[in-house]
């Protein structure tokens, strides 16, 4: 019987399975006060720092499972060290977030948020040609994908399928098999910038990517141009990209992450125009929850088990950074 502390707060059926597989789950409401030293497994959230000094504290760990595609939150390299496995949840919120990421896109140009503030506030507006409200069409648009892993693919195929955008993108290197299919453009990032109606950042978080949009990027994209950012909140400068939406250098943006979470850019905060902000909803569905719990389970049992974990990261068979 090992010990499986967890931060997530887990369903019935996770639960039952580690039950079932004769482990003990110890819920923790906080791991800078949790005693791990005897947690042989440890299911955190992206909220969660995971360092060496964390590590430390439980010296018979063997497995952390983030409850999360990304993973900047652990010390990976002070993990591997120690031969503690680290897993993530990958594919399974792949649709989900592509989702989320249209419904911003779309809510963003259709100032959706904005409407529906007016309706219930009694300011229905009045019809005319020139409408209140009225916004940006997304059909036929050209986007602008940074990043074409898993979800800037599942992004891309909605975008192309579903309203025959036009697909550019910059990554670290062409991807041919995405292109085929979507007609989609590998270009550099300025070339991008300069291009696109809409820009949406699915890369994740590293030193290289650290304010990727910064003053000069807004500078680069057209004053029509709406970015979307689902991926990590530090990828994008908040403070640059508030005045690039104040002066009107972009129209507008739909956010999912922030730089400092659950902390939003108090200026972001003012925008209202084109301007749509959510609480880091990517993968949150009820199913998609439920996959992510259970893929985070299945790691940490495989692990206890003596076998392989399913989704280590890094993965084994790439060399490659980390991708969304
Ligand atoms: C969410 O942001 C994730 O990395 O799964």
């Amino acid at each position: 019987m090992a010990i499986i502390a967890s931060r997530a707060d887990l369903f019935p059926e996770n639960i039952a399975d580690v039950k079932r597989a004769g482990h003990r789950l110890q819920s923790i409401d906080a791991i800078a006060r949790a005693d791990l030293r005897s947690t042989e497994a440890l299911i955190c959230l992206l909220s969660d720092r995971i360092d060496a000094a964390v590590l430390h504290r439980a010296p018979q760990l063997r497995v952390v499972a983030n409850v999360a595609v990304g993973y900047e939150n652990i010390d990976v390299d002070a993990a591997t060290e120690r031969g503690i496995h680290v897993t993530n949840t990958p594919d399974v919120l792949t649709e989900s977030t592509a989702d989320h990421t249209l419904a911003l896109l779309l809510a963003a140009a259709r100032r959706i948020v904005e409407a529906d503030t007016a309706v219930r506030e009694g300011r229905f507006p009045t019809w005319g040609l020139q409408q209140a409200l009225s916004g940006i069409d997304v059909h036929g648009k050209t986007l602008g994908i940074v990043g074409m892993g898993r979800i800037g693919a599942a992004v891309a195929r909605r975008a192309r399928h579903g309203f025959g955008m036009s697909i550019l993108y910059h990554a670290r290197a062409p991807k041919p098999d995405v292109e085929n299919g979507l007609d989609a453009r590998y270009m550099s990032l300025e070339q991008l910038l300069a291009s696109s109606d809409f820009v949406s950042l699915h890369v994740p978080f590293t030193p290289e990517t650290h304010h990727l949009f910064d003053a000069l990027a807004f500078e680069r994209m057209k004053s029509s141009a709406i970015l979307i950012n689902v991926a990590r909140g530090a990828v994008v400068d908040e403070a640059a990209l508030a005045q690039a939406l104040q002066t009107g250098q972009i129209a507008g943006a739909g956010l999912d992450v922030y730089e400092d979470e659950p902390n939003v850019h108090p200026e972001l905060l003012k925008l209202k125009k084109h301007v749509v902000l959510a609480p880091h909803l990517g993968s949150a569905t009820e199913e998609t929850r439920r996959a992510m719990a259970d893929l985070a389970i299945r790691n940490v049992l495989a692990v206890l088990a003596g076998k392989p974990p399913l989704t280590p990261v890094p993965p084994p068979s790439t060399h490659e950074q980390p991708k969304m």
